[in-house]
């Protein structure tokens, strides 16, 4: 597999946290049996017969989806947002659901600003039920919003939020800040969020398509014990930041160039997350050959 890539390993913290006594042992895992997610962006599926820029995009997702498969078995996929092409579309869900159910690929899908959370919760399995799937002994989800929430899983800390709006709102933040200081896994936490909770340069996505609140939303973040790292999409770029723990992830379909004032496609590379957890974190952001799109 070819293209950009970048590669990074984290230990664990030096001190393991201490989980509240009302946390059980995650079921029994070898510990150096790595956990794999598979992280895609901005896939925007359009059905068949009805092209986005110019490309056949469900196509082109369940090739990224098929090709990646292949060559590495991921144990969960992250759907992190803009799955649908420009609206929310119940038959564009129902596509992706049934490829999911294909390819038996337990999977996190959660909402971006061209998504709808209540069209999604109708083909998609609630995010609390899959982690629950996947052995986590423990699921909290904010009782306002249930694509908002946190799961310990092989003793790792797993944060999601919705932002399907351009902003998380007040109800997941009281969650979150009420919650945050209890949300303890003994390597430390990642969250999934579909907008960067801090400035990425982009000159168009900056400009028009910001995440409106989040200043508040990185505090809340800062808040979760031992945040290990954050994953985010939206701008269709690939982006390490300097000094946060934040990886963009470039999205499935086309780049933005980030130089441009306009909405200039720069490539269609897909891009892609490949994580694993283990006692350490190590990721790698990377991109697929354009040439797998043609076709
Ligand atoms: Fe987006």
């Amino acid at each position: 597999m070819t293209g950009r890539k970048t590669e990074v390993n984290q230990a664990a913290p030096q001190t393991p946290t201490q989980s509240p006594s009302s946390l059980q042992a995650s079921p029994a895992r070898p510990a150096d049996t790595p956990f794999r997610l598979l992280v895609l962006n901005d896939m925007h599926v359009a059905m068949p017969g009805t092209p986005y820029h110019h490309r056949n995009t469900a196509a082109i997702f369940r090739r990224t989806l098929e090709t990646l498969c292949r060559s590495r078995r991921p144990d969960l996929l992250i759907l992190n947002g803009d799955l649908c092409a420009t609206v929310p579309d119940p038959a564009t869900y129902r596509y992706i659901a049934r490829l999911l159910h294909q390819l038996q690929l337990p999977a996190l899908a959660l909402p971006g600003n061209h998504d709808d959370p209540r069209l999604m919760h109708r083909s998609f399995p609630h995010p609390a039920h899959v982690l629950a799937d996947q052995g986590a002994p423990l699921v909290l989800t904010c009782p306002d919003d249930p694509y908002c929430g946190w799961a310990r899983l092989h003793d790792w800390g797993i944060t999601w939020l919705n932002s399907y709006d351009h902003r998380v709102s007040q109800a997941q933040l009281d969650w979150l800040q009420d919650n945050a200081a209890h949300l303890h896994a003994d390597h430390g936490n990642i969250l999934f969020i579909h907008h960067p909770p801090a400035a990425v340069p982009s000159r168009f996505m900056e400009a028009h398509y910001p995440l409106y609140n989040r200043d508040s939303v990185l505090a809340a973040i800062e808040q979760l014990p031992a945040l290990q790292r954050i994953f985010c999409g939206h701008y269709h770029r690939s982006y390490e930041h300097p000094r946060l723990p934040l990886s963009m992830v470039n999205s499935s379909l086309y780049s933005i160039d980030p130089e441009s004032p306009n909405h200039r496609v720069l490539h269609h590379n897909p891009g892609y997350a490949w994580i694993e957890l283990t006692q350490g974190l190590h990721y790698t952001v990377a991109e697929l050959p354009e040439n797998m799109l043609q076709g």
